[in-house]
């Protein structure tokens, strides 16, 4: 039952398979995103979402299947081949550096000149750096307060969204968000939910996975259901309710 979009995907995965030794962890899956459309993935625990996303990101390949990038066969090595493509995500266990502020953290391994360097050199490029690291939060309409917080004194939500604009650094065309919000408060998930919808003005694609389906219920345009590794919806969000998602996700009647 899936509802054809105008128009091409940006990113299409065709049959994809995976397999952990016995475990078939992907049985024939086809997914795709198109520019600025949020795509919620809910399934239950094992159901193979974040496998899939992991194919996605250049993380592992599939055993099976391809992957189309605006209609074109790609096959990534590594999350740095998907990254160079476009893809860039962002896992519920953040690789932030605690000890380090947030421009620092922002900037982290990719521009090394701008990093490292002694002296007043450093100091110019510190302050570019924070002028950079600002004017990226203030696009992205949040407030993170104290730059010069070290990433260590941040509340989750701020951690969270530290995370969120060093991946959005790149100006990336799919964003991927793996529980984002599974360690956080009401209060501040709500803001990277908030962040997710802006994203969408700048027609990133974002797929979301949460347990909270009501968050992705608030986020995603479409919804798309895995069940042990078979894809058994594809809906646009305001055509399925929550609780037929729980009965797909779940199996049964
Ligand atoms: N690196 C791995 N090695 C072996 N088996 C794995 C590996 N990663 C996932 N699996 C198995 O593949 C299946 C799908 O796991 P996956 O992590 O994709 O599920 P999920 O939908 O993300 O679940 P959760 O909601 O718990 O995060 C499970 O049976 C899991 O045990
Ligand atoms: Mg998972």
């Amino acid at each position: 039952m899936v509802r054809e979009r105008e128009g091409r995907p940006w990113v299409e995965m065709r049959g994809i398979h995976k397999w952990f030794g016995g475990v078939h962890a992907l049985k024939g899956v086809d997914f795709s995103v198109f520019p600025g459309e949020v795509v919620g993935l809910i399934g239950d625990n094992g159901a193979g979402k974040s496998t899939l996303i992991k194919i996605l990101s250049g993380v592992f390949p599939p055993d099976k299947g391809e992957i189309l990038i605006e209609g074109r066969r790609v096959r990534f090595r590594s999350p740095k081949d998907a990254k160079e493509h476009g893809i860039e995500t962002v896992y519920q266990e953040l690789a932030l550096v605690d000890n380090l502020d947030v421009p620092a953290n922002i900037f982290l391994g990719r521009e090394p000149a701008l990093v490292g360097g002694r002296g007043l050199l450093a100091l110019l490029h510190k302050g570019q750096m924070v002028r950079e690291a600002r004017a990226l939060l203030e696009r992205l309409k949040v407030n993170i307060g104290d730059l010069n917080a070290l990433a260590g004194e941040l509340s989750g939500g701020q951690r969270q969204t530290v995370a969120i604009a060093r991946a959005l650094y790149t100006e990336p065309r799919l964003l991927i968000m793996d529980e984002p919000t599974a360690a956080l408060a009401v209060q501040e998930a709500r803001k990277v939910l908030g962040l997710v919808r802006n994203l969408k003005e700048k027609d990133i694609g974002v797929v979301f996975i949460s347990h909270t389906l009501q968050e992705v219920f608030a986020v995603a345009d479409r919804i798309v259901v895995l069940r042990k590794g078979e894809k058994v919806g594809d809906f646009p969000a305001d055509e399925l309710t929550i609780d037929e998602a729980v009965k797909l996700m779940v199996g049964g009647e």
